[in-house]
């Protein structure tokens, strides 16, 4: 398969930029710069290599599951199917959880429910270099790239725990947690990349995508420090019922996103 014939399928396949995936799939299949895929002419077996991968992405697979790879805070992760991609919106946590405490040498011990990836726990990691964290997520396919990303970016500062966020003892000075907030019958409307290859489990908020919240409106207060922060993530359209979940906690601020989208809760065990 040449790069013409790649974007032609993309496009057909109705992929929004074709000639940039493609050129983008060609550089991951030869191993080479994305310059140099202007002049790069396939090997049969690599032009197979990219036909393989091109379907792939024609059946609106992500494209950060076709690499295995994604960036978040500018550090490499792995991801593949079983894992939500993290998304360039949730670094407005840690943007927020760097003005709640701005001395980096803190010795913090931090909590991420619902760690995925291990985006946030491993980036928040890595701004406090005295600080411990233990990521929890239930998925055993998530549990793994959390535990893979965690090794490599962070060592043993990171615990990746397998289970329920419930099972959460504190306490902690800083918790993050980005819990599946999309109510149930929403998600069929959504890209087929998230809907159809992104997990349930990190989506289905239930019936108004309130689920996780209620849930961590009654847990965060139990292992929150006082005066500790907890910095989650909301959907569009949530932030006016969480006054009235997050009763026992202080809310100290509800920050916006690049688009300007209320979608980090900061919220004060008093
Ligand atoms: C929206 S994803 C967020 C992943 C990652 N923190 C990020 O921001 O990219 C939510 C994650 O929480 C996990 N999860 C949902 N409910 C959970 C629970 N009760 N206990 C532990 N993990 C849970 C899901 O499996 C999923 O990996």
């Amino acid at each position: 398969m040449t790069l013409e014939e790649a974007t032609r399928l993309l496009a057909a396949a109705g992929i929004e930029a074709p000639r940039a995936e493609a050129r983008l799939l060609l550089a991951h299949a030869l191993d080479i710069g994305r310059d140099a895929t202007l002049t790069a002419i396939p090997t049969p077996q690599q032009g197979a290599v990219l036909a393989a991968l091109v379907t792939r992405r024609a059946a609106h697979e992500p494209f950060a599951y076709i690499v295995g790879r994604k960036e978040f805070w500018s550090l490499a992760f792995r991801v593949g199917p079983g894992v939500l991609i993290p998304r360039p919106d949730t670094e407005t946590l840690i943007e927020e959880a760097l003005r709640l405490v701005p001395d980096k040498s803190a010795p913090l011990c931090i909590a991420d429910l619902g760690t995925g990836s291990g985006a946030l726990l491993v980036a928040a990691l890595r701004e406090f270099p005295n600080a411990l964290g233990i990521g929890f997520e239930s998925s055993p396919e998530a549990f793994e790239f959390a535990r893979t990303n965690a090794a490599s970016l962070v060592g043993a500062r990171a615990e990746i725990r397998a289970g329920d966020w419930n099972g959460a003892q504190g306490p902690f000075d800083l918790i993050f947690s980005n819990p599946p907030y999309i109510p149930t019958a929403d998600i069929e409307s959504l890209a087929p990349e998230v809907c159809r290859h992104e997990p349930r489990a990190a989506l289905d908020g239930g019936p108004d995508g309130l689920d996780a919240y209620r849930g961590l409106a009654d847990l965060l207060p139990k292992i929150l420090k006082p005066g500790g922060h907890a910095v989650l993530e909301i959907g569009i359209g949530q932030a006016f019922a969480m006054e009235l979940l997050f009763r026992k906690l202080e809310i100290v601020r509800i920050a916006a996103d690049l688009a300007g989208i209320p979608r980090c809760l900061v919220l004060r065990n008093p």
